[in-house]
């Protein structure tokens, strides 16, 4: 299911105050949709929302209330919703001695019951579009490459992933598109956004040290590719064809994993 035009459509935008939710609300503006964007900081909400000319919604995505709270709003104000981008997220990166509970509490809070919520609270006004409507969730390659120092940040990814991929199945009748959106390394406040996590100090592990050996992308042509995406329709965007061969490779060791079961 391809968008033709977004002229006239409406797109929610969780975590759209910075990085890669910001340039894509602001790609979604230039395509001519109509465009909420969620942030948590009423300050930063209202201005970011005047520079792109975008509608600004206070939202915390670990709250249901909150999301559903947004649903209704957006409804009250604008007749309709037909894109939803659950890209809300947190990304700390440490070994796992380090994280503790509360760490991993709060990354699933954000990264998998952030997009819970956004898909309870949406999806009901999706499927009852005539013309359905698209779901984009903003996930990792930390979904599907897991290296050290991403347990609980690849483990909240994969479990969104596996929820988008399976809600596109459950949804495909019903008019409703899910795109993956599978990123690597994006110029983003990803790293400082990280420091927040509960069990952060002086002496916590450097963010960098875990970063795979990538150029860091604009957002901007991260924006883009969605665009094109959803354009066209698609089931997954990458944002680095060098992410291909790490999880091509861990594919094969899965398949050849098969051809050892005993006939
Ligand atoms: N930057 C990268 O290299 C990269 C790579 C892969 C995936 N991602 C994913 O992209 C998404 C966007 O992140 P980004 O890189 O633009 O970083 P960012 O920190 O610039 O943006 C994330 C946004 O989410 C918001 N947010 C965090 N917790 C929230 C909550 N509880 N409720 C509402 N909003 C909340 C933040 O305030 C921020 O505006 C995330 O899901 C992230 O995991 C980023």
């Amino acid at each position: 299911m391809a968008i033709e035009s977004f002229q006239g459509k409406v797109a929610v935008v969780t975590g759209g105050t910075s990085g890669i939710g910001k340039a894509l609300a602001a790609s979604l503006i230039d395509e001519g949709a109509t465009v909420v964007i969620t942030g948590r900081n009423p300050e930063t909400l209202n201005s970011v929302a005047a520079e792109i000319g975008a509608h600004g919604i206070q939202t915390d995505v670990t709250d249901a209330q909150s999301v559903q709270s947004l649903a209704d709003q957006v409804i009250a104000e604008h007749g309709r919703v037909d894109i939803v981008v659950n890209n809300a997220g947190v990304g700390p990166l440490a070994p796992f001695s380090e994280l503790t509970l509360e760490d991993f509490k709060w990354v699933m809070d954000t990264n998998f019951w952030g997009v819970v919520h956004g898909l309870k609270s949406f999806l009901p006004h999706l499927e009852s579009n005539s013309g359905g409507g698209h779901v984009v969730n903003t996930l990792s390659v930390a979904a599907l490459m897991h290296a050290p120092g991403t347990s609980a940040y690849g483990a909240s990814k994969a479990a969104a992933l596996a929820l988008g991929e399976v809600i596109a199945k459950e949804y495909a009748d019903k008019n409703v598109k899910v795109l993956n959106l599978v990123p690597a390394l994006v110029e983003t406040r990803i790293n400082e956004n990280a420091t927040s996590r509960p069990s952060h100090g002086p002496e916590s592990s450097k963010m960098e040290d875990f970063l795979p050996p990538l150029p860091v992308k604009d957002p901007r042509d991260v924006a883009a590719l969605v665009i094109t995406g959803l354009r066209e329709g698609a089931d997954y965007v990458f944002t680095h064809p060098q992410t291909r061969g790490p999880i091509e490779a861990r594919a094969q060791k899965i398949s050849e994993a098969f051809d050892r079961i005993p006939e």
